[in-house]
């Protein structure tokens, strides 16, 4: 294989990135920064040697089946459940993603959101900006402090981790993990293995999700789990949407069983769940986790050295598939 290989990359990169891509590759970059339709992705498996497609891509069995030329899809991030694996590995496409760079940013951003949650912080821009602050009283905005409050993490990946950590270190608390195993590194923590989800919704005040999205996890938190959780404490999810059961989430929000939650992902991005927009207690990002502008560099360096390595007829370094 030459190392002109054909890439698409089905939006734009950071500029660093695209240049070092463009000195290596034969590269085509989506100009429009759109996403490309499901039949503009389908025509690019019979045109290009690799796709280098984000979360923001659908790549469904029926793309894979649209031609017999990517034989590597390099996606730029972490999560893979927009693949399909099963139709990739059958047509002999090799599948990579981007760990361990994003892991900051995104626990980074969980942090910001138990923050902005807990203390209320959209609620009181939204006040502000309208108009309708009327001055500081000892019962406005009260929201809850974090010291010795327990954060239930579901998923002791990396990410999972890095949020334990800020959040045990940076603001006392305590931490609780949902695991399929217990992990070494929680011992600096002194957090607790629950090993069953009902134990960890029903102990935590605070719980975040860092499980990968797809089939297995899909709709993990649903109305008999926002049951479980205890009556006043906050769902954070920068994982998937998919996730969570958002009708079930806006009930227990509406409702005042859960006094909050921070979400910056969604089951049909872009479209935001019409059930949460009209909700004060939620806090709602637009997918932000990895978006700091080192991290994002990252992210494409890596994925560029996946292309490399395949172009050089060398093992991935993160191959998923
Ligand atoms: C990731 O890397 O999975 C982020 O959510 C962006 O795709």
């Amino acid at each position: 294989m030459t190392d002109r290989l054909r890439v698409l990359v089905t939006r734009r990169w950071p500029e660093a990135v695209e240049c070092a891509l463009g000195e290596r590759f034969d590269v085509v970059l989506n100009d429009t920064d759109q996403p490309l339709s499901q039949s503009e992705l389908a025509a690019a498996m019979a045109e290009f040697d690799a796709l280098a497609p984000t979360v923001s891509d659908r790549i469904d069995a029926d793309v894979i089946a649209g031609g017999d030329r990517v034989k590597l899809i390099a996606n730029y991030g972490v999560g893979f459940d927009h693949i399909d694996l099963a139709a990739a590995k059958a047509r002999g496409i090799a599948v990579s993603n981007t760990p361990g760079v994003l892991t900051d940013a995104t626990a980074d951003l969980a942090l910001t959101l138990i923050l902005m949650a807990a203390r209320r912080a959209g609620e009181g821009e939204r006040e502000l900006r309208s108009g309708n602050w009327t001055g500081w009283r000892p019962t406005h905005l009260i929201g809850s402090a974090l010291k010795d409050k327990v954060l239930g993490v579901v998923g002791f990946g990396r990410i999972g981790q890095a949020t334990a950590e800020r959040a045990h270190h940076g603001f006392g608390m305590k931490i609780a993990y949902f695991a399929r195993r217990e992990s070494e590194a929680a011992k600096a923590l002194d957090a607790e293995f629950l090993p069953d989800l009902n134990d960890l919704l029903s102990k935590s005040d605070f719980v975040s999700l860092h499980v990968p999205g797809g089939g297995d996890t899909a709709n993990l938190i649903d109305a008999q789990a926002l049951a479980t959780m205890k009556t006043g404490s906050y769902l954070i999810n920068t994982a998937r949407g998919g996730v969570v059961d958002h009708d079930a989430l806006a009930d227990a929000l509406r409702s005042g069983h859960l006094a909050g939650a921070g979400l910056d992902v969604y089951p049909q991005e872009p479209q935001v769940p019409d059930a949460l927009l009209g909700l004060e207690n939620v806090v709602l990002l637009p997918h932000l986790g990895s978006a700091n502008a080192e991290t994002r560099e990252a992210m494409g360096m890596r994925a560029l050295a996946n292309i490399e390595a395949f172009a050089a007829g060398a093992d991935l370094p993160d191959p998923v598939a």
